[in-house]
């Protein structure tokens, strides 16, 4: 199973870079909002302000990098080149600003009416990407569990955003539809069947390759595709058909599947060559442990009916899980992108940098510990309901983000100087 990021089939550097930075731009943004959202954590979790919160973070930052990085990934799993880069600009530009419209105008009352072009563009540039990695796939020759994730979770993806669009139409126009259920199956669709699976599908690639590991079974993560695959459509007929019988064995199903990628992880972890505990590894480590008490606050939620459970189980798998995962792989791939379009011609030539000399090690450790201790602090801010606990943890994870943006500068502008003389 153990791959290289690097291939000859890969787009080029600066389509990823193009994602990578945007994406850091909006973690950066929706951290300095964040503060002023703690007002909002004794309220509910479903509403038009938290809504544009949630999609600032989740499309600008998790799905921004993701796509990014998928472009990277899917020729280096799939074996074959990506069907169109030029589709993949169109996209990014579409997104961006689909972003910027649809939460602008879900964060002020007085531009609600722009919502749906803002969906519109949100919506226009998925189906661009799921179009472009559907169209990649007609030409796929080996068929394994990573590309089984991808396909599924684009399936949903495809289905979530959907879903999403006819909810953003529905609240301008309104349609007479069950708003609430709609959300629901967006969220499900969405948060599980694109972001988690794919993230269970390329941690089957980045976790072995960056930890070294091999000789591991993965029995678990092939039971995981089916029961999670299992739970979002049980999940989504109980929803449709009003069966809450249905609705919670989908919750358990993805449950259980969850706990068998986590197992499967930590199979991984276990065969590691590697063993020293570098920023990455810190950072895969606190992104397990946030996504199992995630998944604690859930069950809470679902036995005590008690709403502050269901923001704990968001704001942990969103600013927890989904934040370590993801900046702790920004720091491995970044890096491999800069040097494999600077240094890899001159090997040989001149001494070339390690992957790690060209991210601050020092400063990615203080991001860390700053992301840990606001977040934890958040985390109980939000049980106990106190607003200025909740706004300091918001700002100390503010500052962390500054952290990030500074490490991907050094990484960006590794060595230029030094090249051109
Ligand atoms: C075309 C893309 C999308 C559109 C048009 C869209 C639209 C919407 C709308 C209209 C709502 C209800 C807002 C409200 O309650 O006032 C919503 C809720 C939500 N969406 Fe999306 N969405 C899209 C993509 C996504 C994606 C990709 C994710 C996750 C990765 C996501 C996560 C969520 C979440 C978590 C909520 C609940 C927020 C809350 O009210 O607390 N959405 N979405």
């Amino acid at each position: 199973m153990a791959k290289n990021l690097a291939t000859d089939m890969a787009p080029p550097f600066i389509l990823v870079a193009h994602y990578f930075i945007a994406g850091a731009i909006f973690y950066m943004i929706t951290a300095f909002v964040l503060p002023f959202y703690a007002n909002d954590i004794s309220g509910y979790f479903l509403s038009s302000s938290i809504a544009s919160l949630m999609h600032l973070y989740l499309l600008g930052f998790v799905m921004m990098v993701i796509f990014g990085a998928m472009y990277q990934l899917i020729p280096v799993v799939l074996e074959i080149p990506i069907f169109s880069k030029d589709f993949a600009y169109v996209q990014f530009y579409l997104f961006v600003s689909g972003i910027l419209i649809f939460t602008f105008g879900l964060w002020d009352e007085t531009y609600t009416q722009i919502i749906p072009y803002g969906a519109l563009l949100m919506y226009l540039s998925m189906l661009i990407f799921v179009a472009n990695v559907f169209l990649t796939y007609k030409n796929i020759i080996r068929w394994d569990i990573v590309a089984k994730f991808i396909l599924a979770s684009n399936l949903f993806l495809t289905i979530g955003v959907t879903i999403g669009f006819i909810i953003a139409l529905s609240l301008i126009y309104g349609y007479s539809v069950d708003i609430l259920e709609l959300v629901q199956m967006h969220i499900a669709t969405t948060i599980f069947g694109y972001v988690i699976m794919t993230i269970m599908g390329v941690g089957m690639i980045l976790l072995p390759m960056f930890s070294l590991s091999h000789g591991f079974k993965q029995k678990a993560i092939e039971m995981a595709f089916y029961a999670i695959i299992i739970g979002l459509l049980l999940f989504l007929i109980g929803t449709i058909v009003g069966n809450d019988i249905l609705k919670f064995s989908g919750v358990f199903f993805c449950t259980i599947a969850i706990f068998l990628a986590l197992y499967q992880m930590y199979l991984i972890f276990s065969t590691r060559i590697r063993k020293q505990n570098d920023f990455w590894a810190k950072n895969m480590m606190a992104s397990f442990v946030t996504l199992i008490i995630s998944f604690l606050m859930l069950l809470a939620g679902i036995v005590t009916q008690n709403e502050t459970f269901y923001i704990l189980f968001g704001f942990t798998l969103f600013f927890g899980f989904f934040t370590f995962f993801i900046v702790g792989h920004i720091y491995k791939i970044l890096p491999f992108l800069v040097w494999y379009q600077r240094y890899s011609p001159l090997v040989g030539k001149i001494k070339v940098p390690m992957l790690n000399d060209m991210v601050k090690e020092k400063v990615a450790d203080i991001q860390f510990w700053m992301t840990l201790i606001g977040l934890l602090l958040a985390i109980f801010a939000i049980g106990f309901k106190i607003t200025l606990l909740f706004e300091i943890g918001a700002v100390i994870m503010g500052v962390g983000t500054l952290l990030v943006i500074y490490n991907i500068y050094f990484t960006l502008v590794y060595g230029i100087e030094e090249l051109k003389n």
